[in-house]
């Protein structure tokens, strides 16, 4: 059996913007033949929402893409996580800093999402926490995650030679 590539998406909160991560992700490892290949996950830095399902904004933003990310629950990134993970992927600046504050933590695996922004121009940036606002706020993340895991699954292909 091939080696499973263990991949985490983080956030705040894990019920906005990683949940999106981690369906879209699997979608999109779906559509190119590799789900086997894959463990993925989300979690977020703190536990405010820890067991609870994801945002409706963000369940209704999948959904409307024909992606199911409802039954998602809300865990909190550990120490563990970091280590046992091969891709840790954050949402934002400030997500990468609280990882780091985590005993242990390495840099090594730890990616910003929008790193992997189809157009360089827009590399670096965070993805903008959309809870609290309207829908077009979740359509935002929804189509920048969209875009994102594309270039990362490409980034990941190359360096595991699937
Ligand atoms: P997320 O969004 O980090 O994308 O899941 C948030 C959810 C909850 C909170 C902040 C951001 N909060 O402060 O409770």
């Amino acid at each position: 059996m091939p080696e499973t590539i263990s991949v985490m998406f983080f956030c705040l909160g894990n019920i906005c913007r990683s949940p999106l991560g981690e369906g879209l992700f699997l979608r999109a490892v779906a559509d190119r033949g590799l789900s086997a290949r894959f463990a993925v996950a989300s979690s977020g830095t703190s536990a405010h929402h820890v067991g609870e399902a994801p945002d409706p904004g963000s369940v209704r933003a999948a959904r409307a893409h024909g992606v199911d990310i409802s039954s998602q629950r809300s865990q909190q990134l550990t120490s563990a996580h970091l280590r046992g993970h091969d891709y840790v992927v954050g949402m934002s600046a400030s997500n990468l800093r609280d990882a780091r504050r985590l005993p242990g933590a390495g840099d090594a695996n730890l990616l910003l999402l929008r790193d992997h922004e189809p157009d360089e121009g827009l590399r670096g940036l965070d993805t903008p926490d959309p809870w609290g606002h309207g829908a077009a706020a979740f359509e935002e993340v929804y189509a920048i995650v969209e875009r994102c895991v594309e270039v990362l699954i490409d980034r990941i292909v190359e360096e595991r030679g699937l």
